[in-house]
Parts: C-alpha cells; sequence; structure tokens
C-alpha cells in the first residue's frame, strides 16, 4: 500500500533546524521501506523571520499548514528576540489555532539509559496534558505595573467540553495499553472549582470504560510518586500547568531532554497534529553539533503512530532503544547519531 502525506517542517531556532535534519533522514528511511512517500514543506518561522519581518506566524501562512497531513516541528525561541515573542506568538498559537487539546508525552526508561534514581523499576507511562486551557489562555492582565500596587492576573479557564474530551482521550489511550490504568493528577483539595470538574468528568467518563482503573493523586504528591515509585504510573490524565511541569520531572527521571518526545495532537483530525522534542532550541550548544537528535526522532515516530503507522513507528522505538544500549559514553556528533539510528532502522527491514 502506498500512502503520500504532506508533511509540514518547521525547523525552527538553535538546535532545531539540527535536529530536524537528522528526524527528517530516519522518518525517510521507513517511509521508504513502508511505502509512504512524505511530501515535505518547509517554513520559514522564527528568531530569522521575526527579525527580517517582524512577523511571527502570519495567517496565511498558519491557512497553509493548516492544509497539510502534519507538522514536524523542531524548536523556537532565540536569545536575540524578546522572552514569549515567539514562544508565544509561533508556538502556543500552532497549538491554539489547531486544536492541539492532547499534549501527549510518553516516558519510558530505555535499558542503558543512566537515571537519576537509585532503583527506578520499569518506567513505562505517558502524560495525557490538556493543551487548549488552562492557565495559558492568557486570560488574565495587570495593572499598575512596576509599582508597589501592581495586580497581575492569570485565570485558569476549564471547560466541560475541554476536560470531558481530554479525558475521553486518556481513557481511551489507557484501554489500549497493557495495564489500563489510568491516574488523574490535579490539586482537587484547593483548586476546587476546576478540580471538581476533572473528577466529576473523571467519574464519569470512567463508567464507559469499566476495564480502566482509575486513581487520583494531588499533584504534590505526584512529584513524590515520580521520583519514588515512578512504575506506578500506566497514562496520567492531567491539565496544562501540571502537566508540563510533571512532564519535565518524567523527562530528567527517563534520562533526560535529549530523549523525551512530545506530540500536540488534535484527535478529531480536524486539523494537523504537531510533533517534536520537548525541549527548546539549546542555545548553549546550538551550531555546535552536539545535540541528541534522539528526541527528534522519537517525535517523528509519534507522528508515524499517529497517521496509523504503528509498526513503523515501533521500528524508530526498536533503532533507537538498540542505539542507546550500544552507546559507551563516547560523545557522538548530531549527524552521528542520526546516521546511526536510520542505519538500524535499514537494518531491520
Ligand atoms: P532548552 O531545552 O533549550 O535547554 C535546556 C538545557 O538542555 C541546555 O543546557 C541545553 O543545552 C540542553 N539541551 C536541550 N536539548 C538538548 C539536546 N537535544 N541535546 C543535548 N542537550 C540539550 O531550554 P531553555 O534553555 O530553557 O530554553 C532555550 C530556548 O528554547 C528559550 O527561548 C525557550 O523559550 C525555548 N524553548 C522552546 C521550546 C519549544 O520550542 N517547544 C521548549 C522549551 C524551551
Ligand atoms: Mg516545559
Amino acid at each position: 500500500m502506498t500512502s503520500t502525506y504532506s508533511l509540514a517542517v518547521v525547523a525552527g531556532d538553535g538546535i532545531g533546524p539540527e535536529v530536524t535534519d537528522q528526524a527528517l533522514k530516519v522518518l525517510d528511511v521507513v517511509a521508504e521501506g513502508a511505502g509512504l512517500t512524505f511530501d515535505r514543506t518547509a517554513y520559514d518561522l522564527g528568531a530569522r523571520r521575526w527579525h527580517a519581518t517582524g512577523e511571527t506566524l502570519p495567517d496565511t501562512v498558519l491557512e497553509e499548514i493548516r492544509g497539510h497531513d502534519a507538522i514536524l516541528l523542531g524548536a523556537v525561541g532565540d536569545p536575540s528576540v524578546p522572552s514569549g515573542v515567539l514562544e508565544r506568538g509561533l508556538l502556543l498559537r500552532l497549538r491554539f489555532e489547531l486544536d492541539h487539546y492532547v499534549n501527549l508525552r510518553p516516558s519510558k526508561l530505555f535499558p542503558g539509559v543512566p537515571t537519576p534514581l537509585a532503583d527506578p523499576g520499569e518506567i513505562d507511562f505517558v502524560v495525557v496534558r490538556e493543551g487548549t486551557e488552562g492557565p495559558y489562555v492568557g486570560n488574565g492582565g495587570a495593572i499598575r505595573v512596576g509599582t508597589p500596587h501592581e495586580v497581575a492576573t492569570e485565570v485558569s479557564l476549564n471547560t466541560a467540553f475541554g476536560v470531558e474530551r481530554v479525558v475521553r482521550d486518556a481513557f481511551a489511550r489507557a484501554q489500549a495499553r497493557p495495564r489500563r490504568k489510568l491516574t488523574l493528577v490535579h490539586k482537587n483539595n484547593v483548586l476546587v472549582h476546576a478540580g471538581h470538574l476533572w473528577s466529576r468528568t473523571v467519574e464519569a467518563v470512567g463508567a464507559e470504560f469499566p476495564d480502566v482503573t482509575v486513581d487520583y493523586l494531588h499533584v504534590d504528591a505526584a512529584t513524590i510518586f515520580l521520583a519514588t515509585d515512578p512504575a506506578r504510573f500506566d497514562v496520567i490524565v492531567t491539565d496544562n500547568l501540571f502537566g508540563d511541569i510533571l512532564t519535565d520531572l518524567a523527562a530528567a527521571i527517563t534520562g533526560g531532554i535529549g530523549l523525551a518526545a512530545s506530540g500536540n495532537v488534535n484527535p478529531d483530525r480536524t486539523s494537523p497534529s504537531m510533533f517534536e522534542p520537548v525541549h527548546g532550541s539549546a542555545p548553549d550548544i546550538a551550531g555546535q553539533s552536539k545535540a541528541d537528535p534522539t528526541a527528534a526522532i522519537l517525535s517523528a515516530g509519534l507522528l508515524l503512530e499517529h497517521l496509523g503507522h504503528a509498526a513503523e513507528a515501533q521500528r524508530i522505538t526498536a533503532a533507537v532503544e538498540a542505539d542507546i544500549a550500544a552507546r559507551d559514553g563516547q560523545p557522538r556528533s548530531t549527524q552521528e547519531v542520526g546516521e546511526a539510528i536510520a542505519e538500524r532502522v535499514a537494518a531491520e527491514v
């Protein structure tokens, strides 16, 4: 079977283009073996464009991107651009405009990966973070800025519709995994309004998934268990802010930011989903071929899975796993890591 997909590529800033090149290299090898074609359009968005034109994400470009089957993103953000301009104007705008309400972040401790935990156990869970609501919607403001009487608000927005759709997605994912366990993480003892909406929704939707075991943890307790007993987690569903924080901790215990992949998913497929490494543009190592492209490569795997090619996605994971197992601590360039993983994928065919 031959399938052709249109892929929008936003390599972005710093190490973004370096790691994206390697992800595309691996994607091409997998695609070739599976009879898939990815027609790529590269979009020049990020710091360079902002300096040249003042644009972050022009409406016309957004509409063009919307016409693709999927998006592969590197990273955006640069010290030469005021903080937040690209992150809000480009990255968050894409997530909101394309209705990426599921921010998917799998965490797996691959054999041979150093972890700061003395006794990690078997870590294999996925965080389903709500992506379009919570405190990240920009529902706030400030007055008397810079005076002792400054007032600043950042209101967390939670809708029954928004909570239900992400909870439903998390239950479906839990049901498809061997352990069939879902943990809601919130702070419903203090944030009672949003927290009770989340709890009631999990209870109601859970009735439709009787074979999924449901657990609840306050977010502070969740950080304890992520450090002391991460093996207890299977699927975690949580709000935008808690999910942002928990997934950095999850990345830290499973080998660090160079391995953490993510998907900004629109499960209804009304617009393209976007796959990207969790890390940023790493200006401190940009242009030195030092970046680990593994997170970007695993993100390409998530992209394949989203498009319905689970076996091909698994080939990327297997190649990464084998590459990691063979690592001996000798430094390799970004290209060398990408090449090694691409060769392993090719050899699997
Ligand atoms: P960062 O993730 O770019 O870097 C944090 C540290 O991790 C740095 O020491 C960096 O060298 C290292 N690192 C990151 N990725 C790596 C990789 N693949 N291999 C090896 N080392 C790696 O986060 P930071 O420094 O807070 O942010 C830098 C810029 O990136 C900022 O402008 C920030 O806003 C932006 N950013 C963008 C994101 C995105 O595009 N999704 C996510 C996070 C930050
Ligand atoms: Mg983050």
